[in-house]
């Protein structure tokens, strides 16, 4: 397995292209499943998890076929095995979203139940307990989801938890259910309005997305369009953090600005000045130390969660002391028991992490354990003195476009060596 190494010290300066969002991606490459016609996918990053959806669309039958340009056609008019293996599933939890499509298209799934992960239990209970509200039949065997339903029929579901996958799922079964569901306490993140536009490009009929409450008119099928994936603002966060943690200027472009406001107003609590227009935003720190700031997760549009590790590392080299409170998951600290090792001051109670920010990191072999944990000891590593390795950074590549050369081309100090 390859690691990163790091030599910290240098301020980041440059523009970083930003790729298409992860978390947009993967529902639209599912949502592909309810098309009688063929989609093509436009502005794909090329990430490993992007790479194991497209492998288990294949398992199943469907014809995907990726251009030079991570241009992706899916086809998904031949035969169709409605089965999502545990040996995929186990590598990605959001597998969970072809079981949605699959039940509504082809009235059966049997979807592995995908396990925990590092940052937590992150049951599915929701997601099929909203399609047995809508009328299918669904047995937990053998650690797989058995869903059956001639055709689901409309429902009104209200949402215990506000969950992303499960508003994109319950979303996805609706468009070809009988009649109008209506999904109360709905995800409002824009990767579920970017799912929405490209289901309406299908000639779904969808309204509210991006509101709490979404109403979906069932239609006999969806056929098949163009569509280009919104920009990752998650990827986009994590590069401002990048610059504005080393004291330097960095500057995003294509990406969607609009889509950060919770996290722009914390770089500009921590010192940054930040600037913005259409489809780019920077922040220069124009040298100076971050100022310790205080973040607490939530669901869109509050602070997102998977913005919380990196913002962790900036408080950790912050003047004066930040808390970061985490609401969504229930164990996503990891990445603070490794920033312990290179120096941070970090105190665990429950949720929050209480930081007292130190003038300098100190390099230290540290070990990745979630996608957005690893891509804040990317971040220590830039600051630290000395020269930080990561191991386990197949993490890194789920959910971050050649992170090492966008980074690079900044001014770091980075390569992956095999281990
Ligand atoms: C999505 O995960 C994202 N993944 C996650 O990004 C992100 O952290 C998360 O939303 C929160 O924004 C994708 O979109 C592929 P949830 P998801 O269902 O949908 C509980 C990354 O780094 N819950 O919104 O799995 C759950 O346990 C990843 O790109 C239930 O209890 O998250 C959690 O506490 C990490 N029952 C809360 O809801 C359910 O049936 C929110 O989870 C579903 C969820």
């Amino acid at each position: 397995m390859d690691k990163l190494q790091i030599t910290g010290g240098r301020p980041l300066e440059g523009e970083v292209r930003i790729s298409g969002a992860k978390n947009a991606t993967l529902p639209i490459l599912a949502a592909a499943l309810l098309a009688d016609a063929p989609v093509t996918i436009a502005n794909v990053p090329h990430l490993q998890d992007v790479t194991t959806m497209i492998e288990l669309l294949g398992r199943m039958g469907v014809a995907v076929t990726v251009d030079e340009r991570m241009q992706i056609e899916v086809d998904p008019t031949g035969g169709i095995e409605p089965f999502a293996p545990y040996d995929l599933v186990k590598t990605m939890r959001a597998s969970i979203l072809v079981l949605g499509p699959l039940l509504a298209r082809f009235g059966k799934a049997d979807v592995s139940l995908p396990g925990g992960c590092a940052i937590g239990a992150r049951p599915v209970n929701i997601h099929v307990a909203g399609l047995q509200a809508m009328g299918a039949d669904i047995r937990i065997e053998n650690g797989y989801i058995k869903a059956r339903a001639a055709r689901l029929r409309g429902a009104r579901l209200v949402l215990e938890t506000v969950t992303v996958t499960g508003t994109e799922n319950l979303m996805m079964a609706a468009t070809l259910a009988d009649g109008e569901t209506v999904l109360e306490n709905a995800a409002r993140e824009p990767e579920v309005v970017d799912l929405a536009n490209f289901l309406i490009a299908m000639g779904a009929v969808i309204h509210g997305a991006g509101t709490d409450r979404i109403v979906i008119q069932g239609v006999k099928s969806l056929h098949g369009c163009n569509y280009r994936v919104l920009p990752d603002r998650i990827e986009t966060g994590t590069f401002l953090v990048a610059g504005a943690i080393t004291a330097g200027h960095v500057r995003a472009t294509h990406t969607c600005p609009a889509h950060l406001d919770a996290v722009l107003l914390k770089l500009q609590a921590a010192g940054a000045t930040v600037a913005q227009g259409e489809d780019w935003v920077e922040v220069d720190m124009r040298g100076r130390r971050p100022v310790a700031i205080d973040v607490r997760t939530a669901p869109y549009p509050a602070f997102p969660t998977d913005m919380q590790a990196q913002f962790a590392a900036l408080d950790c080299v912050a003047d004066g002391v930040g808390t970061i409170i985490e609401t969504v998951f229930e164990n996503r600290f990891m990445h603070m028991l490794e920033m312990r090792r290179m120096g941070a001051e970090i105190r665990l109670e429950g949720n929050t992490a209480i930081i007292k920010g130190v003038a300098r990191l100190t390099a230290a072999p540290v070990m990745a354990t979630d996608l957005r944990a690893s891509a804040s000891l990317v971040l220590a590593g830039l600051v630290a003195e000395g020269r930080t390795e990561i191991e386990r950074i197949y993490h890194i590549d789920r959910g971050y476009e050649t992170i090492e050369e966008k980074l690079s081309q900044l001014g770091a100090q980075i390569r992956r060596v095999p281990n």
